[in-house]
Parts: C-alpha cells; sequence; structure tokens
C-alpha cells in the first residue's frame, strides 16, 4: 500500500492524498460536497426513479465515502440499494479511522468499513453491500447493474483507467438504460465513452470544477 496522509478539503471534510502520485481521494474544493453533486445528485438521484430494483457498481471504493452517503440516502427514502464496490488497496483501519464523514452515524460507516470483504453483508435493511478487493483491469462479473459511480484517479494519475479496455467493462456491466457517472470531463474520455455507444451529457461540476459527465447506456 501507497503512503497515505490525511488532508482537509475546503468544505471542512476530510481526504486523503497520496505523495507518489500527488493524488487526491477527492476534490480539494470539499469532498462531501463533491460527492453528493457528482454520486447522489446526478447519478443515485436520476436513476432511481426510472428502476424498480438498483444495483450501484463503484470503481474505487475508497474510503467508502459515496457507499456511505448512498447508505444514508436508501434509509432516508426507504429504498433497497444493492451496492458493490471494488478496491485493489483497501484503506487501513487507522486511517478511515480518521475520516470525518459519519457526523452522528458512525456505527454506520464503521459498519461498511469495517464488513467482510467478497460477500454480500446488510448494513441496515435497505442498503446489502458487497466490497470487492480487486483489480478492476482483471475484474469480470456476470451480474448486471443500473449505475456505475465511476471514482477512479484522475487520468493524469492512472490514465488507463479512462481508456478503452476499462471503459468497455464498464459498458458490458450495465443495463440497457443504466448510467456511468463520474467527475472527469476530459475530452478524451468523452470520445471513447462516445465510441462505445453511451449518450452523453456535460453537467454542472461541483464547486471548483467546470465540468462533470454523465453518460446512458442506449
Ligand atoms: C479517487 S480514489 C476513490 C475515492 C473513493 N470513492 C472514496 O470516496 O474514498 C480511487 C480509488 O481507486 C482505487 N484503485 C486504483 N487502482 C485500482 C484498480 N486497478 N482496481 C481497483 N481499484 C483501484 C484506489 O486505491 C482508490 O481507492
Amino acid at each position: 500500500m501507497k503512503q497515505l496522509e490525511v488532508r482537509q478539503t475546503s468544505d471542512g471534510s476530510r481526504t486523503l492524498y497520496i505523495p507518489d502520485l500527488d493524488e487526491t481521494y477527492h476534490s480539494s474544493h470539499g469532498a462531501i460536497q463533491e460527492a453528493m453533486h457528482v454520486f447522489i445528485e446526478h447519478g443515485l438521484k436520476f436513476v432511481a426513479p426510472k428502476t424498480k430494483e438498483l444495483t450501484i457498481f463503484e470503481m474505487g471504493f475508497g474510503t467508502g465515502l459515496n457507499a456511505f452517503l448512498t447508505a444514508q440516502w436508501a434509509q432516508k427514502n426507504q429504498r433497497e440499494i444493492r451496492y458493490i464496490g471494488i478496491e485493489l488497496h483497501p484503506v487501513p483501519k487507522e486511517i478511515w479511522t480518521q475520516m470525518d464523514y459519519f457526523q452522528d452515524e458512525e456505527e454506520m460507516y464503521s459498519k461498511i468499513m469495517s464488513t467482510e470483504w467478497g460477500t454480500y453483508n446488510d448494513i441496515h435493511s435497505d442498503f446489502y453491500l458487497k466490497k470487492i478487493e480487486q483489480d478492476i483491469l482483471e475484474f469480470q462479473m456476470a451480474v448486471k447493474v443500473d449505475l456505475i459511480y465511476f471514482d477512479a484517479f484522475g487520468p493524469r494519475a492512472q490514465s488507463e483507467m479512462w481508456d478503452l479496455p476499462v471503459l468497455t467493462k464498464m459498458y458490458a456491466l450495465l443495463n440497457t438504460g443504466g448510467v456511468f457517472v463520474t467527475y472527469c470531463a476530459q475530452g478524451q474520455m468523452k470520445r471513447n465513452l462516445k465510441s462505445l455507444g453511451f449518450q452523453l451529457e456535460s453537467l454542472p461540476g461541483p464547486p471548483g470544477k467546470r465540468e462533470m459527465t454523465r453518460a446512458v447506456k442506449i
């Protein structure tokens, strides 16, 4: 595991920084703010009304922030969600216990982070979580999903995540009508998504970022 440093972002919430990659896990303008805007507002809330059952796949489980915000939303809205998160380098306990995402729901966050890998576990009565410790480049899954939170490190740090082999895998993983959402707005990534048959929307990004991308499998 690479060295990790806990850092504060502009909305007061924390993120992790990897000196080797010179990359943070979230926007320095606000970790919670970015996750809420990109994944919850423009991903989850867009897809949830269109589907009966809802399965979400997350590329890059990391600190569990997106899973936690989704679990909170599921509880509040009494909407059953199955959530699969893949992560090659699980964040160690001595680090995730320093994250400050949970407000008054420490138990839910702890359960998400400490629950067993490789199997579905219920975090609460509407949220089933399966964390997979694997390299996305080797990942295969027969089950289809309705929504992908694509939260890889940016193209500068990890260009292979945004190239056709991984994006083709994401396309195959989605049901027809399924949605791929990411904070990234890079031109080459958008051309790659279009070439696969996705219909793209460029949406306003979270504070500090002009654009983000949502792509629908048509
Ligand atoms: C931008 S961070 C994810 C942030 C995360 N969603 C969160 O809220 O903390 C990207 C994540 O992708 C993981 N990752 C990097 N390469 C990977 C790979 N080949 N397969 C699976 N996960 C990978 C990193 O370890 C890191 O946790």
